[in-house]
């Protein structure tokens, strides 16, 4: 039996096919490389390898679109899946207010045409990529898997969307096991250096980013601002390892084949740190190369942000072990072999 990973090239996907194959689960991929590169295949194999001998029974990618049903179609008839971890989808809030329709049409049609295969071929078992983003401003921190949510933008909506889906695909079908997986700010790459973050044109988020000053590509970084009512100005985030996220959908996954029914989980460190926090750590980690100065605040942004992860720890027994100068070591260490590679 093989697990699919749709988005199973990208970067949280590519961390999860490391530790699936390393566990012993064989892997199946459908990715179309709208936001990822096929050197990944060969760098998660050559990972994987390190632990157990990969031939190409245990590890296999289709290139092409999740909404092409007949490929999808195509890749349950020739492979027997067991369960399948959904990471595909468009994931930039700028992009998505630009063109909304892109995103409604690529996150929301691929996950209709991944559960119509699903109901076809009897495959019960899903975690879906979710995000914090689905609580849009919470009420009071930390922020519990109950709270209200509420999206501000069309990517957004797509998640929320996305979980109703699901929400009803369930009560339908009392036999699916669905993990609706909320991530906080994953960031961190994996420890060979061979896989990490590596977004097409200007990063949007923080991280990458701050990598991409601290290898020289950009002079400096702009915090949004300093003027936010946290301990240092900056606004606070719970970031967390990728690694140790890509262990949370082992953990959950477990969960769905002891038939659990529909669970959502927040994944994250349940600490918040502040931008300036990050770019503290980062600097302590690469000589003290990330210059930034103070710019307005980015519309949208929150002030804070960080989970409760007593649920995950409890129901799934899973908490993130790795530290914020971890996170930032191996991002540094990513960036840097990636561009002596380019
Ligand atoms: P990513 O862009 O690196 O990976 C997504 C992968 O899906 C890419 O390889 C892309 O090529 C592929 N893809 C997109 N549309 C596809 C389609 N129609 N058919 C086939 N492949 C397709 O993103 P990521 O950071 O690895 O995120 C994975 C999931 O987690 C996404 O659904 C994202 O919304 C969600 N998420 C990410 C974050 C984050 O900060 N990275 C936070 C919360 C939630
Ligand atoms: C972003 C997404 C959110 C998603 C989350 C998880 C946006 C608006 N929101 O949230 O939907 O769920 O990632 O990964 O993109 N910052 C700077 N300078 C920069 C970039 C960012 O100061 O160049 C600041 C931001 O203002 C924010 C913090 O860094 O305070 C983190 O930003 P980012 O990495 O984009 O993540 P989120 O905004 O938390």
């Amino acid at each position: 039996m093989s697990v699919l990973l749709t988005g199973g090239l990208g970067y949280i996907g590519s961390h999860t096919a490391v530790e699936l194959l390393q566990s012993g689960e064989d892997v199946v991929v459908i990715d179309n490389l709208s936001n990822s590169n096929i050197k990944t295949k060969t760098n998660i194999k050559k990972i994987a390898s390190e632990k157990r001998k990969i031939s190409a029974k245990n590890f296999k990618v289709y290139i092409g679109d999740l909404r092409d049903t007949n490929l999808v179609e195509k890749i349950f008839t020739e492979n027997k899946i067991d369960s399948v971890i959904h990471f595909a989808g468009l994931k930039a809030v700028g992009e998505s207010v630009k063109k909304p329709l892109e995103y409604y049409d690529n996150n929301i049609n691929s996950t209709l045409s991944l559960l119509k295969a699903m109901n076809k071929f009897k495959v019960k078992n899903l975690v879906f990529s979710s995000s914090a983003t689905v609580y849009g401003q919470a009420k009071s921190m930390p922020i519990y898997e109950d709270f209200e949510v509420g999206a501000t933008n069309p990517y957004g909506r797509t998640k929320l969307f996305i979980e109703e889906i699901l929400k009803d695909a369930y009560a339908a079908d009392s036999t699916l096991n669905i993990a609706i997986l909320r991530y906080f700010n994953p960031i961190g790459a994996h420890d060979s250096g061979l896989i990490g973050e590596d977004p097409n044109g200007i990063p949007n988020n923080l991280m990458p980013y701050i990598s991409r000053v601290a290898t020289g590509r950009y002079d400096h970084l702009n915090i949004f601002g300093n003027d936010y009512n946290t301990h240092d100005g900056t606004a606070v985030r719970d970031y967390i390892h990728v690694v140790d996220l890509a262990k949370g959908h082992l953990k959950a996954l477990k969960k769905l084949r002891k038939n659990c029914g529909l669970q959502i989980y927040n994944l994250g460190t349940g600490v918040g740190y502040s931008v300036l926090d990050l770019v503290n750590a980062y600097n302590s980690v690469c000589g003290n190369k990330v210059k930034y100065i103070f710019a307005p605040r980015r519309p949208g942004d929150v002030d804070i942000c960080y989970a409760n992860v007593d649920k995950a720890k409890k129901e799934l027994g899973w908490t993130a072990k790795r530290n914020l100068k971890n996170m930032c070591k191996t991002s540094y260490n990513f960036e840097c072999k990636k561009s002596k590679l380019k």
